[in-house]
């Protein structure tokens, strides 16, 4: 048996999710005081928000599997699903995407969409890297949100992050013109490593303040972070269209990969 300590990177793994409560119709649900979006409807008002077998095909027709064509808005590394809940109830004329590789969050967010009645929004077990290189067109989604993307604090796992230059091409590519990028994060190396590399192919903006949203929007990560008095810091970004392909390959070519260090007080 192994007696090597649990290493600190691994301190801030979430504890056991409680069991969902017993909600009635009408009820507001909230998550640690804060509420989550939109009203638990009637059972007989649920609907079936899982996408539990992604279609073979690449790409996949996204249209069909909303039955409708409809301005696309993706979660990716979704957690539990608040911010999607929230968005798909403030803007029910978008399709809602959120995916996550884990299977246990999309189940809750699932149930949580579910369990609202809402339309036009599908919750799936995907890894983000296959999702933006294999199963969706260039140009079809009109917004990406990515809120704290697993940092990976050890630097063993540090070549795992998600937004690579590679990744961030292909977030461009996959947006439609003038398409948004909504990132979050409150690790200060990975927000300084976004904000030198984003602003080639993204019109950056650092937001300062608090999203415009209600508390409602703020994802669980978001939330507890908050808690714990930790920075936020969050960003946007509006595709700058007309760059050439040869002039795309020259920026993604020069931004750094993110091999950044994050201290230990950084978490
Ligand atoms: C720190 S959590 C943040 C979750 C949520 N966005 C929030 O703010 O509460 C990071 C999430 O990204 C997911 N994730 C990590 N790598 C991923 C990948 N390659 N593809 C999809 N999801 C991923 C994890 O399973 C986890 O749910």
């Amino acid at each position: 048996m192994s007696s090597r300590r649990p290493s600190r990177y691994h301190r801030r793994v979430p504890r056991k999710a409680p069991p969902a409560p017993v909600l009635e119709p009408g009820q507001t649900e909230y998550e640690f005081g804060i509420p989550i979006a939109g009203p638990i409807v009637p059972k007989e008002q649920w609907t079936q928000c899982a996408l539990k077998r992604i279609p073979d095909a690449s790409p996949v027709d996204w249209v069909s599997i909303f039955g409708r064509e409809a301005p696309m808005v993706v979660d990716i590394g979704c957690g539990n699903g608040r911010y999607t809940i929230a968005s798909c109830v403030l803007r029910p004329e978008c399709n809602h995407l959120a995916i996550d590789s884990l299977p246990a969050v999309i189940r809750y967010g699932t149930r949580r969409a579910n369990q609202r009645g809402l339309q036009h929004v599908r919750f799936a077990v995907v890894d983000g890297w296959r999702f933006l290189t294999e199963l969706c067109g260039d140009a079809s989604l009109s917004e990406i949100h990515i809120y704290h993307p697993q940092p990976h604090a050890d630097p063993v796992a540090a070549e795992r992050r998600m937004l690579t230059p590679e990744y961030i091409g292909w977030m461009y590519r996959r947006l439609t013109p003038q398409g948004k990028i909504f990132l979050q994060t409150d690790r200060k190396a990975y927000w300084d490593y976004l904000c030198e590399n984003l602003p080639s192919l993204f019109e950056w903006t650092n937001i300062e303040v608090d999203w415009p949203d209600p508390p409602e929007f703020r994802s669980r990560r978001e939330i507890l972070s908050r808690k714990q008095g930790l920075q936020i810091y969050r960003g946007q970004g509006v595709r700058r269209d007309g760059v050439s392909p040869e002039e795309f390959d020259r920026l993604v070519g020069s931004m750094q990969q993110p091999t950044f260090k994050i201290e230990e007080e950084d978490f």
